[in-house]
């Protein structure tokens, strides 16, 4: 799988540890910063990553900043987005399997390395279920 990772300066420490732990998990990991600690716009970072899955929809995203929720708003203002703020493993596992998650979002202010690192574990494991949910997930794409 490959992972597209993208933050804000609010959760540089947490985007390095996630980068190493999802390469120990065998992905392929590209990180699209910010890559330095100076501060920056969280849209900005939603949108780079929101175009890498454009472009490569089989993909999923990581994304951070301070408490997940700005860059969560940015990234599901694109429909091919599905980002899910979790906070623990439960949350990431129902994501997949219910919603199709393709970005999980964490909040670097609010979660702890290590159990960030089990939610990471739990988005990549859990397959999406499909059936009484793909309607529900064809909606989430559509016009409005
Ligand atoms: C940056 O200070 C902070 O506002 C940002 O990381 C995030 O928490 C916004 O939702």
């Amino acid at each position: 799988m490959r992972y597209y990772l993208a933050s804000d300066h609010a959760a540089l420490e947490l985007k390095s540890a996630l980068h190493e732990h999802l390469k120990d998990l065998g992905h392929d990991v590209v990180d699209l910063g910010p890559y330095e600690a100076s501060s920056v716009d969280y849209p900005d970072f939603a949108d780079k990553l929101a175009d890498a899955l454009g472009a490569d929809p089989q993909a999923r995203g990581l994304a951070m900043c301070g408490t997940g929720i700005g860059i969560s708003i940015a990234l599901n203002r694109h429909r091919h987005i599905r980002g899910a703020l979790c906070h623990d493993v439960t949350g990431a596992r129902l994501t997949r399997a219910h919603n199709d998650a393709n970005v999980l979002v964490l909040g670097a202010r609010l979660i702890g390395i290590e159990t960030a690192k089990d939610v990471v574990t739990a988005f990549n494991e859990v397959a999406y279920e499909g059936g009484r949910h793909q309607r529900r997930v064809d909606k989430l794409s559509q016009e409005r």
